[in-house]
């Protein structure tokens, strides 16, 4: 529609004249993120974002994606502002982990090693002696094992149940969930399944146990495209937002892709597994933040600070 191609333009036009990069998340709008490769931003999982970001040369960072990521970009590069299209895209995973509940619950296991999921506020990773993403939590409990760590982990129960399965580290979790991955249903996994015997199964591990425990491949959004450009297989059943589905069937059009069924998946609703925050990301909202310096993200001292230790021993362990 040309009012997209107007908006995709101003953008365009707009990136350039503020020193901007936009740096997207694969479950936001398909023309958000083929931006960002067309203006050299990118798009990536959450641990590649905090990356790009931290790396690149750019005075503003406009972050496609939820409040975490606008805030893990802003921790790392004080100095660069950094905008997002709207404030009030966050996750279910940050608002069940207040920030007061959460040092109560450290504060009663003092002997714990405190390792927090990047889909947290600054003001617990403040509180974190590591910080996660889907694609190196394994290695870095799996390290923090071998050093004799006893873990506090928080929010993600599902996640943090498969690490200690995988693992066997000794973890004391938190009871968060992501409201999009939550859904998937193993059951009807299971008879998707018979009905495509050729298809590899593909899940993100936000996903319940019943359903990781039939995944061929269990790993990040980055990791999950990757086995598909890697995988041999001609079919794919995907547990995770189909936001990725638009960036794997442009890089891998002869796979047929298959979404993982979730609980409100029905006649009437083919593709319910799409986070609302994330579609809360609008071509509109990136023409507004960098029209008005509108959405910037500030993480105030000493919160940023306190909470960049956490992030720069990840990067740093997974360089
Ligand atoms: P990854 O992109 O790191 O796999 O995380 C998924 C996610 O929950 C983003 O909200
Ligand atoms: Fe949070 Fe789930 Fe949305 Fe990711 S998909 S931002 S984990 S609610």
């Amino acid at each position: 529609p040309p009012e997209r191609d107007a908006a995709k333009a101003r953008i365009k036009a707009l990136l350039k004249a503020h020193d901007a990069v936009l740096v997207a998340h694969y479950y936001v709008d398909g023309d958000i993120q083929d931006l960002a490769l067309e203006t050299g931003g990118c798009v990536a999982d959450s641990l590649e974002m905090a990356r790009f970001g931290r790396d690149h040369a750019a005075k503003t960072l406009v972050v496609a994606g939820v409040r975490f990521m606008g805030e893990s970009a802003k921790i790392l590069s004080p100095d660069k502002r950094v905008l997002m299209p709207d404030l009030d895209a966050t996750c279910s995973l940050d608002l069940g982990c207040p920030a007061d509940e959460f040092a109560a619950f450290c504060d009663a296991h003092p002997d714990r090693t405190v390792v927090v999921y990047a889909n947290t506020s600054a003001a617990v990773k403040a509180r974190a002696d590591w910080m996660v993403t889907s694609s190196c939590a394994l290695g870095i409990v799996n390290h923090l094992k071998d050093q004799g760590r006893k873990i506090l982990w928080a929010p993600d129960r599902h996640l943090g149940r498969y690490i200690q399965e995988q693992t066997g580290a000794d973890m004391l979790l938190w009871n968060g969930a992501c409201i999009v991955h939550d859904e998937f249903k193993g059951l009807e996994l299971d008879l998707l399944k018979r009905d495509h015997p050729e298809a590899k199964v593909l899940v993100h591990p936000e996903s319940p146990a019943s359903v990781v425990a039939q995944a061929d491949v269990v790993g990040s959004t980055t990791q999950i495209l990757n086995a598909v450009l890697k995988g041999d297989a001609p079919a794919y059943i995907i547990a995770t937002d189909n936001g990725l589905m638009h960036r794997i069937r442009q890089l891998a059009p002869d796979k047929t892709l298959i979404e993982a069924p979730t609980a409100g998946r029905s006649a009437t609703c083919k593709s319910c597994a799409h986070c609302p925050w994330m579609a809360m990301n609008a071509l509109q909202g990136i023409v507004a933040c960098l029209e008005q310096g509108s959405g910037e993200i500030h993480v105030p001292e000493p919160t940023r600070a306190q909470a960049l230790g956490c992030i720069e021993r990840m990067l740093d362990f997974t360089a």
